[in-house]
């Protein structure tokens, strides 16, 4: 699977869109602001700016992709209104803001809503703010995306939990899958994976995320910092509820529509999923390694599977909003894969064993969030 060319957010703004149905990463990015605000305040007091470099990575295109901008531009405005910084014309400073996704993301739908941003920059901050520059940068932040030392601060939200690739020791074909599935009826780490497709994710995750700290360290300029947010898990153990329960109930989903005849079982034995929750641990040992970061702070926060909007007493409702939620991310790869008629009765399916599931546990996603340091 090319997951750079084939994973995209749901499109547009319809019932099943990533834009109406991104609540779970609007609560992930909403707990990392006190953690943002303090980032920027400390690049700001010990660094002499004239031109910030920024970049947020993995930003889609709904209602999370500008927040995190306004989080960055809010805390530069509180710190200069708290010092009563009255800045000359010539020591204006200027923010170059860069976007980054996958290709297939929708930009244009963002530069749409930049003229209503610009506004309510100039409106909020006054004309004296400076001159903030977006644009768009389309690339794997797997690579090198950006000139070198070109950038100040760099975010990610709900993002580099995605690989560059299935791990390789389970991404085989329908054919091959027939005589070797590793992971079999399973979709992600389970607790009936064997240990080496534990191992294999694993050691994905830290190929993936040393490159993704290699490519930065080149970019981020000395005492610069970047604040991520992922999924993660809360424990060592990878098979635990908290890691793996949503992409375990989508693969009985999957089973049973082989059991009705809909898709074949080889099918789903050769899917897997390129996603992995890390540890706090394993984000520090990576980062240690790596060794152009330093780690600043790691946080942990629970975030329900519906956000904390309506896990009410209908857990129809519920299992179906949940569905919906996973369906936004994860569609584009599950289509790929086994075709576009079988969506909708699948999602249907998952909604049922998700309402189950929820009315017995409430199991909750682990939202790590990292603020790391580079080198100078
Ligand atoms: C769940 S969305 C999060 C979007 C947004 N940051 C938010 O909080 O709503 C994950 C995004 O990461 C992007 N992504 C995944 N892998 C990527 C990669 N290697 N390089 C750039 N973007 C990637 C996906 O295309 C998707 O838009």
């Amino acid at each position: 699977m090319e997951v750079n060319q084939i994973l995209h957010m749901n499109k547009g703004d319809g019932e099943t869109s990533y834009a109406q149905n991104s609540q779970v990463q609007g609560k992930i990015l909403s707990v990392a602001k006190p953690i943002i605000h303090e980032a920027v305040l400390e690049i700001l007091s010990s660094n002499n700016i004239e031109s910030m470099g920024i970049a947020d990575l993995g930003c889609s295109s709904g209602p999370n992709t500008l927040p995190p901008i306004s989080y960055i531009v809010d805390a530069i405005h509180a710190k200069r209104s708290g010092l009563g910084l009255q800045l000359s014309p010539s020591s204006t400073t200027e923010f170059r803001v860069y976007l980054n996704d996958l290709f297939s993301n929708d930009f244009n739908v963002i530069f749409m809503t930049l003229p209503a941003f610009y506004n309510n920059l100039k409106q909020e901050k006054g004309p004296e703010f400076g001159s903030v520059f977006v644009s768009a940068v389309p690339g794997s932040f797997h690579g090198r995306l950006f000139p070198a030392k070109t950038l100040h601060f760099v975010h990610s939200s709900c993002s580099i939990h995605w690989l560059s690739r299935v791990p390789p020791a389970l991404s085989n074909t329908p054919e091959e899958a027939a005589g070797s599935a590793l992971n079999k009826g399973k979709i992600y780490i389970s607790k009936t994976s064997p240990q080496c497709v534990l191992d294999a994710y694993s050691l994905q995750f830290h190929e993936d995320f040393s490159s993704f700290l290699k490519s930065r360290a080149e970019e981020v300029v000395g005492g610069g910092r970047m604040v991520l947010s992922l999924i993660g898990r809360p424990s060592s153990d990878p098979t635990t509820r908290e890691s793996c329960d949503q992409w375990e109930l989508l693969a009985h989903a999957l089973m049973t529509l082989v059991s009705e005849g809909l898709i074949e079982e080889e099918k789903v034995d050769a899917f897997n999923i390129p996603y992995y929750a890390p540890c706090a641990e394993e984000l520090k040992l990576v980062v240690q390694k790596e060794g152009s970061f330093v780690m600043d702070c790691v946080e942990a926060f629970e975030i329900d599977w519906d956000a904390g909007g309506s896990l009410s007493d209908d857990m129809v409702a519920s299992g179906q909003q949940v569905a919906k939620s996973i369906r936004v991310v994860a569609e584009s790869m599950l289509e790929s894969h086994f075709g576009k008629d079988i969506m909708d009765h699948l999602f249907r399916k998952y909604a049922e064993l998700l309402g189950d599931h929820l009315s017995k546990f409430r199991t909750k996603y682990t939202s790590l969030v990292i603020s790391v340091i580079r080198k100078q």
